[in-house]
């Protein structure tokens, strides 16, 4: 714990899901002028776990944009004023990759691509 009250934004893709969730208590916790913001398409995190996290931190300072990764739009307004991007939206299902391994490819590989290649023009081009 620091006496750094976080007064930025972070982007979290994949905020719902099992590592998200916890990662956001924690930044919340120590971060109360933090503000985060989640890009999830709730797959397989739900609002509901979210929603746990945020009431247990006492924080109203989250905000879950409903979307995909591999969607740019989504992305770029997720991106916007974000300070800090942690990115782990992913596929993570082991039978899932199996039955459709394109689909995953899709969302882990390309989904990743697309965010890397969002936040890149993000810093060129001035948005934030
Ligand atoms: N859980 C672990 O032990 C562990 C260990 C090492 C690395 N990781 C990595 O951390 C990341 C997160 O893992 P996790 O365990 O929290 O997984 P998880 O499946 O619990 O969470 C992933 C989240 O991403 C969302 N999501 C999936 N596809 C999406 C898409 N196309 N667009 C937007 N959101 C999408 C899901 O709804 C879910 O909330 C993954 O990259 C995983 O490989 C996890």
């Amino acid at each position: 714990m620091n006496d750094d009250t976080g007064d930025r934004t972070w982007l979290i893709t994949g905020g719902c899901g099992f590592i998200g969730t916890p990662l956001i208590g924690k930044i919340l916790d120590d971060q109360p002028m933090t503000l985060v913001r989640v890009l999830d398409n709730l797959s397989v995190g739900t609002r509901e776990d979210l929603k746990r996290v945020v009431e247990e931190s006492g924080s109203e300072r989250v905000e879950l944009i409903e979307g995909d990764v591999r969607d740019a739009v989504v992305c770029l307004r997720a991106a916007e004023k974000a300070d800090i991007v942690v990115h782990l939206a992913a596929n993570t299902g082991v039978g899932p990759s199996v039955e459709d391994p394109i689909a995953d490819m899709e969302a882990n590989v390309r989904g990743t691509l697309k965010k890397t290649s969002i936040r890149l023009w993000v810093s060129l081009h001035g948005v934030n």
